[in-house]
Formats: C-alpha cells, sequence, structure tokens
C-alpha cells in the first residue's frame, strides 16, 4: 500500500480521499527540515501547502518518494530541477483557489478606492474623520492586468462587472480569448500609461522578476492604485515605497512580499499602503478544493500511475 505523508495543515478531505483510495496516510506538520529529513525515507508522496521546503537535502533522503503535491498553485517551495533529477513528479492544483484569490484582489482594490483599513482604524479611536476619507469610484476606471490567466481572467470578469474597462499585459494572451473576455490585450508600457488600478496575476519567473521597477513605476500614471496578490518579487518594494512617498502612486495593497513572512517592511506604515499576510488562497471554500484535489490527483498517480497537473 503507497504511504503519504500530508506535512502542512490541510483540510481533511485530503487524507480522507487518501485513505478511501486506499493510500496509507500520516498528517505530521510543523517539523523543521531536518526532522522532515529523518521521517521522508518512508513515504511514497508527500502532500504540502506552502510552509514544507522541499528543497534538495530533503529529496536526498526520499529515498521512495515519487511524487510531490502541493495544494495550491505556486511550486516556489520545490526544488524542481532536484525533483525532476531523482523522477518524482511535481503536481500543482492550478484551480482550486483561483476565484478565491481573485476575490482578494477585488476586496484589496475596493480597500484601496476607499482606505477602508485607515477609516476602520480612525474610527474605532473616536475620531470620526469623515472628511479625510475621501475615496474614488471604481466605475468606468481603468484596471490594468498584469497576467491574464486562471486568476486574472476572473478579476477581469468581475470587474467587468463592476463597470470598470479592463486592459491586459500578457504575451501569452491571445487577441482572440481577449476578445471573447472583452478585454483590451496592450503592451506594458500602455498598460502602465493609462491604468488607474493595477493587479499582477503572473508567476515569479526570470521574466515577471520586479516587472513593477523604478523605472516602470515612474511610467504608471500618476495616482495609480497597485495590487499584489500573486507573488512576491513582482514589485520592486523599495521603488514602490518611494513612489508612495512622492504620491506618484496613490495607494498599493500586497499580500505578498519578498521576504516571507514579512514580519517588518520600509512599506508598513506607510499611508495608503495595505497588507495582509499572503491571505490570497485562504478561505474555506478554496481549501477544501485544494485539498481534494492534491489528494485525488496524487491517488491517481500512486495507484494508477496518472498524471494530472504535473
Ligand atoms: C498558491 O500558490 O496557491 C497561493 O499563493 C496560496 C498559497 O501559497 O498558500
Amino acid at each position: 500500500m503507497p504511504k503519504v505523508l500530508i506535512s502542512d495543515k490541510m483540510d481533511p478531505k485530503a487524507a480522507e480521499i487518501f485513505r478511501a483510495r486506499g493510500v496509507e496516510v500520516d498528517e505530521i506538520t510543523g517539523k523543521t527540515k531536518e526532522e522532515l529529513i529523518a521521517i521522508i525515507g518512508q513515504y511514497d508522496g508527500l502532500a504540502i501547502r506552502s510552509a514544507t521546503k522541499v528543497v534538495k537535502e530533503v529529496l536526498d533522503a526520499a529515498t521512495n518518494l515519487k511524487v510531490v503535491g502541493r495544494a495550491g498553485i505556486g511550486v516556489d517551495n520545490v526544488d524542481i530541477p532536484a525533483a525532476s533529477a531523482k523522477g518524482v513528479v511535481v503536481m500543482n492544483t492550478p484551480f482550486g483557489n483561483s476565484i478565491t484569490t481573485a476575490e482578494h484582489a477585488i476586496a484589496l482594490m475596493f480597500a484601496l478606492a476607499r482606505q477602508l483599513p485607515e477609516a476602520d482604524t480612525s474610527t474605532q479611536a473616536g475620531k470620526w474623520e469623515k472628511n479625510r476619507f475621501m475615496g474614488v469610484e471604481l466605475t468606468n476606471k481603468v484596471l490594468g492586468l498584469i497576467g491574464a490567466g486562471n486568476i486574472g481572467s476572473i478579476v477581469a470578469d468581475r470587474a467587468l462587472g463592476l463597470k470598470m474597462k479592463v486592459v491586459a499585459y500578457d504575451p501569452f494572451l491571445t487577441p482572440e480569448r481577449a476578445v471573447e473576455m472583452g478585454i483590451e490585450k496592450v503592451a506594458l508600457d500602455e498598460l502602465l500609461a493609462r491604468a488607474d488600478f493595477i493587479t499582477l496575476h503572473t508567476p515569479l519567473t526570470d521574466q515577471t522578476r520586479n516587472i513593477l521597477s523604478a523605472e516602470n513605476l515612474a511610467k504608471a500614471k500618476k495616482g495609480v492604485r497597485i495590487i499584489n496578490c500573486a507573488r512576491g518579487g513582482l514589485i520592486d518594494e523599495a521603488a514602490l515605497k518611494a513612489a508612495l512617498d512622492s504620491g506618484h502612486v496613490a495607494g498599493a495593497a500586497l499580500d505578498v512580499f519578498v521576504e516571507e513572512p514579512a514580519k517588518a517592511s520600509p512599506l508598513f506604515g506607510t499611508p495608503n499602503f495595505i497588507s495582509t499576510p499572503h491571505l490570497g488562497a485562504s478561505t474555506s471554500e478554496a481549501q477544501v478544493n485544494v485539498a481534494i484535489q492534491v489528494a485525488e490527483q496524487m491517488a491517481d498517480y500512486l495507484v494508477a500511475g496518472g498524471i494530472t497537473n504535473a
């Protein structure tokens, strides 16, 4: 019987599915790298979220490992070349948390437009600063999507429902798909020049790292508001801080940071800056979805050799 370790907190549905499919399962979370190295040799599969770092030393000790399943989208916490070199298949669940992440981006866009966190803090401090918090409407504003894949396309759909105009920079977006989505495909410079709000929905790669660099932030429309629920590293955080301080960027909301957990950042405390602790995928619905998907995919592979989302 194949044996799987669930090493990060995961919805109980995952373990239920493994057992129902004839896969033995242990749920042991919060292990250090050394502790994981000590036990990983017993397992055929490793099911993770983002806390477990599947680095080369862990893979070297994983003498029986056949598959790593990431309950989520990003596989940044897995050393893919080292896994591939050992013939370990790495799977993710690219769809289970897309709606949830898109909704978080929309929530942050509203929060920026109406300065909700500052207004809440001020009101609960007994200040009633009605004149301090003048917002902007979303209706008729231009939303610039950097990345129009699974999550970006859901954000576009919701934004169109809010009567925004949506433009997208995405080298993989075909003109036909843009028309079908009701959005306009543009070059990055055009997006920067036109967007009132920019939201990022792309993985972190050599091509996307610092895509909002100091130079590109300077090209953005004055007063732009920026949302990042994708990956830290897409925005140059020092440049963003300078652009917020100068007022060129009117507001920014980051769910993701270059260093996570982000316990300190020069951005913290900046007016019109909102942060959340990588909550993009954190809804009960999304966590059930990704747990079910990862367990089904891993069980398919371990029991029958079927490969999905690898
Ligand atoms: C993902 O990659 O699925 C999201 O960023 C959520 C997460 O890492 O927990």
